[in-house]
């Protein structure tokens, strides 16, 4: 795709410069020094890899290419009448470090339209697996199978120059970005839905043409919500475990399609995007024990009961976030602007207003504001996706925008393979006792 391969080809010379000159002028500078309890505490807060796709900002939250989601919201092209961003332009941004114009956006749209056609293999593939399969388990396989598409695996074999890898990723990206609204909505429809299948509208967009395609045809809300969710969630800097996973399987030349079912089989745990459904799961439970939306008083006594005894209010807290997630706003804010009323997005409120009180006072979380998953899951409840063990998938249709920039990236700029020490137990106690 020429626009996007140009763009990125432009400003390759000048990036190139930047890392040479890092690496050969100031290739010992420490950037940080590891303590054994990082090394035991998942290497958190260590500062590992280089990534200006984004960066999430404790206090603000994320920026992606410098811009706020507030910011992004107002400046990214929409469709007329829509009020969200073409996710066309979401991943020209992620991909060019430029704004772009909605011609731009719409390239790309373009670009993915054409693409978009998923082989009858991959159906037949996910089809033979057993009905209780966990969509996200599916979703993998789907990517799997697509692998035999790889524009790079089969340039490699023939011998492709270094210096030209990217591109093939980008192909590579461009063909599996352009199947997930495809391959999600076959999943959900095999799953929840008897199978039926629902082609693609030529004339919607990429996020509306999800909707369109779990028959959800006609729905402007419902197609607007597309627009923000996979927006929203489309990448989180490059140190969470699918970013991590991914970049790690692509620095040994795999390709896009094995690198991101690696970073989706991440996604797939309950600490990282399983998190969502268990905030559904944890909201609809509430809302079971009071048979119905409890009042303030009832709602505070069993936070504080919940937390005395243990347990975990999911959609609250975050690794590095120390605000309210700016990602949780904006759907907040879409459920006002649109005027959702359902008791699920009203227990949502209540709880947003009582919570972070709760645990400022008890003092042990580090951060008290919610994050996105306190309300994703209860807004595609609203509008009837309510099989909540599908959410995971759709932050992956999200996700692997993100992910497949930050590889592209990876190679354009020539990272080598990661391959990080490790060390004994003894060497550990060792070295400590001899400091
Ligand atoms: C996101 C999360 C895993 C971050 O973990 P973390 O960085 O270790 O968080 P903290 O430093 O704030 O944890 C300090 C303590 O507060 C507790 N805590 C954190 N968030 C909590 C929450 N939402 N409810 C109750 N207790 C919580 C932790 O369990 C920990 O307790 P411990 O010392 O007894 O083990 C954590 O906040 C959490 O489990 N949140 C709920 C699940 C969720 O929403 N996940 C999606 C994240 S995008």
């Amino acid at each position: 795709m020429i626009s996007l391969e140009e763009r990125i080809a432009e400003q390759l010379p000048n990036w190139r410069e930047r890392v040479n000159r890092l690496r050969n002028e100031f290739g010992d500078f420490k950037v940080c020094d590891v303590t054994v309890s990082q090394i035991y505490g998942g290497i958190r807060g260590v500062q590992i890899q280089v990534s200006d796709i984004s960066y999430v900002d404790p206090n603000e939250g994320i920026r992606i290419r410098g811009y706020s989601i507030p910011e992004l919201l107002k400046i990214l092209p929409k469709l007329p009448g829509a009020e969200f961003p073409l996710a066309g332009g979401v991943y020209y941004l992620l991909l060019t470090n430029e704004l772009p114009t909605f011609e731009d956006a719409m390239i790309v749209e373009e670009e993915w339209r054409k693409r978009s056609l998923i082989p009858t293999y991959v159906y037949n593939t996910i089809r033979r697996m057993p009905k209780e399969t966990h969509p996200m388990t599916l979703f993998s396989i789907g990517i799997m199978a697509l692998q035999k598409e790889s524009v790079f695996a089969k340039e490699y074999e023939i011998g492709v120059v270094k210096d030209d890898h990217w591109r093939y990723f980008l192909q590579d990206s461009l063909n599996l970005t352009a199947k997930l609204p495809g391959l999600a909505a076959f999943i959900y429809n095999l799953k929840y839905q008897d199978g039926i299948y629902l082609p693609p509208k030529a004339d919607h967009d990429w996020s509306a043409n999800f909707g369109v395609m779990i028959d959800r045809e006609g729905d402007p809300k419902y197609y607007d919500l597309c627009r923000l969710f996979f927006f929203l969630h489309c990448d989180h800097e490059g140190g969470n475990v699918s970013a991590h996973a991914t970049h790690l399987v692509s620095s040994a030349l795999s390709d896009v399609y094995l690198s991101c079912a690696a970073g989706m089989n991440g996604l797939a745990g309950p600490l990282h995007g399983l998190a969502n459904q268990e905030c559904l799961k944890w909201l609809l439970d509430v809302r079971e024990y009071f048979n119905g939306i409890p009042t303030q008083e009832q709602l505070e006594s069993f936070l504080r009961l919940s937390l005395s005894e243990g347990k975990i209010i999911p959609g609250y807290g975050h690794a590095v976030l120390r605000t309210t997630d700016p990602r949780f706003t904006a759907q907040l804010e879409f459920a006002r602007s649109k005027n959702l009323n359902s008791d699920l997005l009203q227990l949502v409120e209540m709880v947003f207003a009582i919570l972070p009180g709760i645990l400022m006072e008890n003092g042990k979380v580090s951060n008290p504001w919610p994050n996105v998953d306190a309300i994703n899951g209860a807004l595609q409840y609203h509008f009837g996706v309510k099989e909540f063990d599908f959410y995971t998938v759709l932050f992956g249709v999200s996700r692997i925008l993100g992910l497949s920039a930050h590889i592209v990236w990876a190679r354009a700029l020539l990272k080598p393979i990661e391959r990080p020490k490790s060390l004994t137990t003894s060497m550990l106690e060792s070295m400590i006792s001899k400091k």
